[in-house]
């Protein structure tokens, strides 16, 4: 069993908006981007795109992919899979639940596990 961050409450993240977790407050050393999708659900991604530097929480969300604010290389939110040009990386997935209408980030563990 690992431990979770409490992120806040569903409510404070809007739809089509994100929340970056920093590296030291997630304990992994990189930013975590937590994402509201538009299909309702919660997912996680390490904040930095795998092209360049650049915040994925500041880039577009548009169903389950996030588009990068920089060059638009695009993300897919559940599997970090790299969607098309630039970027040619996956971005790092974490569990995300939520719960009692909170939202835990578990930094570490993949999106699947
Ligand atoms: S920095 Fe994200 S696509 Fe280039």
């Amino acid at each position: 069993m690992s431990d979770s961050i409490n992120i806040g409450a569903v409510d404070d993240i809007d739809e089509g908006e994100a929340k970056v977790i920093s590296g030291s407050e997630n304990g992994t050393g990189a930013d975590i981007a937590v994402f509201h999708a538009d299909d309702g659900n919660f997912y996680a991604l390490d904040d930095t795109c795998t092209h360049e530097t650049a915040s994925l929480a500041d880039g577009w969300i548009e169903g389950t992919q996030v588009e990068c604010p920089v060059h638009s290389a695009k993300f897919c939110l559940k599997t970090g899979a790299a969607l098309c040009m630039p970027a040619t990386i996956a971005a790092r997935t974490h569990k995300v639940e939520v719960k009692d209408g909170e939202v835990l980030l578990y930094p570490n563990i993949g999106a699947n596990a």
